[in-house]
């Protein structure tokens, strides 16, 4: 862990005291002349900057940001009616252009995802991204390679024999059932040691999903994509650069969509419960 860094600009700096009541861990002093990190607590700062960002005068820098270089709650955030009608519209892609993303864009998008929540502010959540076609065409010929040995060493039982047939249909017609012929992936891991890094991921991904959605990117879940990797085809990990002590915990493909769907869905059953106790004998 770096240094706290935590800085007050006195010229700045009303004596409000928000950043004092807004720390959830409460471990910045509001009887000094100027708030500061309680003598010998700055180890238990969840660095979520919840000071810095709620100093009404910018007045706060801590963990090396600055006031400076954050955004304003002025700015303009989602309409409600259209992030709505994105989510109402956004389907799974299961066939896709051949055309590239611009690696910029998909990078832009990876990092405005990773602003998502993650448990005790672990922030742990690793995107490892293919923004190129070739790249891609690689990683699927050699997951293919490996769940066809895997298949031929009798490796494959149980839950995962459908793998079987998604070998034999990409060695016959090349058909992609595992990654759709995207042009791109992101696969999210996370420490094993993490607190919850399923939960941290696939919120991670949600955004990433939206976010990508709001560009006019398709995005597909790929269940498939993770079994494939976690079960069958552990060998491509270390090629792939994931970390020795992340585990993999969520893949997503994405691209342009060669299929526009003129109209949304309809949720069919929606299960949302309203819990009512003040009318309960609990009461
Ligand atoms: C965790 C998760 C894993 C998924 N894995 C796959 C997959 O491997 N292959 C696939 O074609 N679709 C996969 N899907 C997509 C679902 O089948 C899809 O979301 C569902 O049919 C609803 O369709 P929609 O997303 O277009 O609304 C997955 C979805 C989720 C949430």
């Amino acid at each position: 862990m770096g240094m706290i860094d935590f800085k007050i600009d006195t010229s700045k700096c009303i004596r409000c005291k928000k950043c004092v009541t807004d720390c959830p861990v409460l471990i910045i002093d509001g009887k000094t002349d100027y708030p500061e990190i309680k003598e010998g607590k700055a180890d238990n700062c969840l660095k979520c900057q919840h000071c810095l960002a709620v100093c009404p005068e910018g007045a706060l820098s801590i963990w090396g940001y600055s006031p400076e270089d954050s955004i304003l709650s002025s700015e303009p955030t989602a309409d409600p009616v259209q992030l709505t009608n994105l989510i109402k519209l956004r389907r799974s892609v299961r066939r896709f252009k051949k055309t590239e993303i611009d690696p910029s864009l998909i990078n832009l998008i990876a990092n405005n995802a990773l602003y998502a929540p993650t448990a005790k502010n672990e922030n742990s959540v690793r995107f490892s991204i293919i923004d190129n076609r070739e790249d891609m065409n690689i990683l699927r010929e050699s997951v293919y390679q490996c769940i066809t040995k895997a298949v031929s060493n009798g490796q494959i039982k149980g839950s995962l024999s459908f793998f079987s047939n998604f070998a034999d249909v990409w060695n016959s017609k090349k058909i992609d059932v595992i990654f759709r012929n995207a042009p791109h992936l992101v696969i999210a891991s996370a420490p094993k040691d993490a607190s919850l890094p399923i939960v941290d991921s696939s919120i991670a991904l949600s955004y990433f999903e939206l976010l990508a959605n709001a560009h006019g990117i398709g995005t597909l879940w790929d269940g498939f994509a993770l079994q494939a990797l976690r079960e069958i085809a552990q060998e491509l990990k270390g090629l792939l650069g994931i970390a020795e002590n992340h585990e993999i915990t969520m893949v997503m493909v994405f691209g342009l969509s060669a299929v526009k769907y003129p109209r949304s869905i309809q949720s069919g059953h929606p299960e949302v419960h309203r819990i009512r106790l003040s009318d309960s004998s609990v009461n």
